[in-house]
């Protein structure tokens, strides 16, 4: 079974970012296909990257990269949920990918993004390359939401549209896909 981490990329107070990735979550459990690990970077609270080799060289040397390093070592798919800050993309989920390297390498990705009238389609963009330079597949279909806050229910619950949930449905087949496919070509 794919172990698939979902990374929670606001890790500010109030953020949607919270309610977007249980429904993720909620989702691919329920899917049945995946080992799910909800990775929240606010929890993980790395600091701004302060490694002092490339992380190329796998010669970490703070507690804390090398709990990340293991635990994104042990992902074959990830879904990384982020909003659009600034026309580009929040920063937690750029710095916790800037920390490894060879973890990320031949796996793939789906991105779930919000913003206002963007939808978050600027934020995932500005993500594309920085992905493909630590060799992460991103997956055709991903998620883009705007005015998310319009969704949540009285309990502070993401609803999905129809058009949300077809998405995520079409990217959770895709990554099955791109496991199988990028496996072979892993270490
Ligand atoms: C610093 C900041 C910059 C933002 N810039 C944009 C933007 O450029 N485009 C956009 O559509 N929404 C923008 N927004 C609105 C966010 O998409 C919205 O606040 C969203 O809830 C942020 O996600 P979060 O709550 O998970 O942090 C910005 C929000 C913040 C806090």
């Amino acid at each position: 079974m794919p172990k698939l981490m979902i990374v929670v990329g606001s890790v500010r107070q109030g953020r949607i970012a919270e309610p977007i990735a249980q429904w993720a979550r909620r989702t691919a459990e329920a899917d049945g296909r995946f080992d799910v690990d909800l990775a929240d970077l606010r929890e993980i609270n790395l600091p701004m990257m302060d490694e002092p080799n490339h992380p190329r060289l796998g010669d970490y040397t703070h507690r804390y990269t090398m709990d990340w390093s293991e635990r994104v070592a042990a992902a074959d798919a990830f879904l990384f949920a982020f909003p659009e800050y600034n026309y580009s993309f929040a920063p937690a989920i750029k710095n916790a990918i800037d920390y490894l390297s060879a973890e990320w390498n031949r796996k793939p990705v789906g991105f779930i993004n919000w913003g206002g009238n963007s939808a978050g389609t600027r934020a995932q963009t500005a993500l594309r390359p920085v992905v493909a330079a630590v060799g992460l597949v991103i997956t055709k279909p991903n998620v883009e939401i705007n005015f998310a806050q319009k969704q949540l229910d009285d309990d502070g619950a993401f609803i999905p549209n129809e058009q949300q949930a077809t998405v995520l449905a079409a990217q959770l087949d895709e990554l099955v896909l791109l496991d199988g496919a990028l496996r072979p070509l892993r270490g």
